[in-house]
């Protein structure tokens, strides 16, 4: 008797594991977040826009008067793909080096999020990439403020 129930239990164990595995299936993994900004492709358009905002922006546009912007938009592009999980590879400084020297305000960098923010708005960038975007410029502040 107990050992039919033994049996019976390890049944109903072994069946509810296969079920529970079945269930657990792992949904498909979510693609990269470059992958769902649209590639390089994309990045570049926006990075495009994000450089006339701020070329529009008096509040910032003099900190880039020397730039070499071709150089620069080029290096956002590829600090932006690969953060995003792209295939690029960034070569250019890294954000405290870059910026290091430069004395970058708090309201400075607000600006800049600003466009950034607006940029992906003109883009129809669905809430949650651009929440992940804005996200990955956040991390970057410290480097970049008062430095
Ligand atoms: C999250 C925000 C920011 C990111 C991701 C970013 C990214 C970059 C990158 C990738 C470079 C090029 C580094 C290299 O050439 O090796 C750079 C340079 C530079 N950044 Fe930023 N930056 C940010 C915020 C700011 C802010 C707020 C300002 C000023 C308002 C600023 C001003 C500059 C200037 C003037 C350069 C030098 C450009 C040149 O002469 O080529 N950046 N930044």
């Amino acid at each position: 008797m107990a050992h039919r129930l033994i049996h019976t239990l390890v049944a109903v164990s072994l069946s509810a594991a296969l079920l529970a595995g079945c269930a657990q299936t792992p949904a498909k993994p979510q693609a990269s977040l470059y992958d769902r900004l649209g590639g390089k492709e994309a990045i570049t358009a926006v990075v495009d826009a994000l450089s006339a905002n701020v070329a529009a922006d008096a509040r910032i546009n003099q900190r880039f008067a020397n730039a070499n912007i071709k150089r620069f938009k080029a290096q956002m592009v590829d600090l932006l793909c690969e953060a995003s999980g792209g295939p690029c590879k960034y070569k250019g400084m890294d954000m405290k080096t870059a910026h290091t020297g430069m004395k970058i305000s708090e309201v400075e960098f607000m600006a800049v999020a600003e466009n950034a923010s607006k940029t992906l708005d003109s883009f129809k960038v669905p809430a949650a990439e651009k929440a992940e975007v804005m996200n990955l410029l956040a991390s970057m502040r410290d480097d970049i403020v008062n430095r």
